[in-house]
């Protein structure tokens, strides 16, 4: 069974650290929600493990299944089966959707898909998620609405197939039509037990339609509490100052 690990994981960002010593493990078939304040370093965590050059790991590990995941070319993390969406996922100009998944395919596949059974697989999997069609011709993120680029980003979900999805969610000015297609999504993987998902949020809304089985509190680089659902319904109701004054 796939198992992400971080462990005593410490990033530094133009000189300052901003992670300090994350302990996390994620299992095939669990999701686990990181919440926590604006600033606190969530995102900072999903681009450490993508392996974005501007975060500097100094110390701790990522491991999956035991491989170490820093030591791995951000392309060869896609192919050992991580997936990660960021909160402000970059503009393609250019590159259609359909010619950036095909190659997103072949790479973690290791072989190029026959473009005919491609392309069904690819109009069929846009169906599901009542995307037009239309779609797949335009340049990915290219003034994609917030719908429409969760749309974009579960398409790649359902394509890949990776054991682990880090998602980095906007939820801000995200509509109720956009969240259900990533609730949907996230609950169809969980429930196939085949993929594990980190869900990096910082309100609870999203958390109404996809009941994560761990819920983890952020702050300060690091992860001051953790719990099960209750615990997200505790920090819609009090929010995160307890966690923040204390000093954590
Ligand atoms: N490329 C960068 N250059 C300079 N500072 C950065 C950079 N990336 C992150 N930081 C800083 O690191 C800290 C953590 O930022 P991060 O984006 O990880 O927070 P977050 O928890 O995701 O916040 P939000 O909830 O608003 O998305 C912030 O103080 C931010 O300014
Ligand atoms: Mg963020």
């Amino acid at each position: 069974m796939a198992t992400l690990e971080i462990r005593d994981l410490h990033v530094t960002v133009a000189d300052k650290e901003i992670l300090k010593g994350v302990n996390l493990t994620v299992k095939a078939g669990e999701t686990h929600a990181i919440m926590g304040p604006n600033g606190s370093g969530k995102s900072t965590l999903a681009y450490a493990i993508a392996g974005h050059p501007k975060y500097t790991v100094t110390s701790g590990s990522v491991t999956l299944d035991g491989e170490d995941v820093l030591a791995m070319e951000v392309d060869e993390r896609a192919r050992a089966g991580l997936f990660l969406a960021m909160q402000y996922p970059v503009e393609v100009p250019g590159v259609s959707v359909s010619n950036f998944m095909r190659t997103a395919v072949t790479a973690v596949r290791g072989e190029a898909p026959k473009l005919r059974l491609f392309s069904k697989e690819l109009k069929e999997r846009m169906a599901e998620l009542q995307m037009d069609p239309a779609f797949a011709q335009r340049s990915v993120n290219e003034g994609f609405s917030g719908g429409e680029k969760k749309r974009h980003e579960i398409l790649q979900l359902e394509m890949l197939q990776p054991k682990i999805a880090v998602l980095d969610e906007t939820d801000s000015g995200l509509d109720v039509d956009a969240l259900k297609v990533v609730s949907e999504g996230v609950n169809r993987f969980s429930a196939a037990g085949e993929t594990g998902v980190l869900l990096i949020t910082h309100y609870t809304r999203i958390l109404r339609y996809v009941k994560p089985d761990f819920v983890h509190v952020f702050a300060d680089g690091h992860i001051v509490a953790a719990g099960g659902p209750e615990l997200a319904d505790e920090l819609e109701a009090e929010g995160y100052e307890k966690y923040t004054k204390a000093g954590v």
